[in-house]
């Protein structure tokens, strides 16, 4: 039992290491950017920045996802995925599985590429368009958070 509480709680810090930063990146530095006066395009001093947490959230996206996927098969609660009630748990694996994609291959194959040859031409433009997409991905990974709390302790909202 201890091994489950072990991953439960290495899920969970993860997870707010994870999406807290997610969050800082979204609230507070992309439209501190936006506002600054900088001499140089606003998008390669992000990237900048968020090259760190790029680094941080591959790493922190493998452990939440080794430590839920170890939390089912303890469980043994993979028929869950077959319940609507448990939608929680789709949407958990869902922001899991756009962020893998998206850090594991979207951002190293093309997405850096092709985000930087737009900056080039429309600076602000793309800015607006990465606010934007963090933004979505912020508010669905809130949803699985508090989905996730409320559902594993038998509230679903149904
Ligand atoms: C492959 C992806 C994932 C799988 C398989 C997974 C699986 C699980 C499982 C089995 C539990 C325990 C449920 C229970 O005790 O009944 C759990 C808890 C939790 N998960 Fe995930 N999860 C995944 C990704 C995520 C993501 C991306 C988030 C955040 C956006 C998240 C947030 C949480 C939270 C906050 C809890 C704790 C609930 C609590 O004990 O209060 N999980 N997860």
């Amino acid at each position: 039992m201890e091994d489950l509480a072990f991953a439960r709680a290495l899920h969970v810090l993860a997870v707010v290491l994870w999406i807290g930063g997610v969050a800082l990146i979204t609230t507070v530095l992309l439209p501190a950017i936006r506002r600054l006066p900088l001499s140089e395009n606003p998008v390669v001093f992000f990237e900048r920045i968020e090259r760190r947490f790029a680094f941080q959230a591959r790493i922190l996206t493998l452990i939440a996802g080794l430590s839920g996927f170890y939390m089912l098969y303890r469980l043994n609660a993979w028929s869950r995925y077959l319940s609507p009630t448990s939608w929680w748990l789709h949407a958990m694996t869902l922001v899991w599985l756009i962020f893998t994609i998206i850090l594991f291959v979207l951002e190293p194959l093309l997405l850096h590429k092709r985000i930087a040859e737009r900056a080039e031409k429309d600076p602000h433009g793309t800015l607006a368009l990465i606010e934007r997409a963090h933004w979505a991905l912020l508010t669905l990974s809130l949803i699985a958070v508090a989905g996730a709390v409320a559902g594993s302790h038998g509230w679903t909202f149904g």
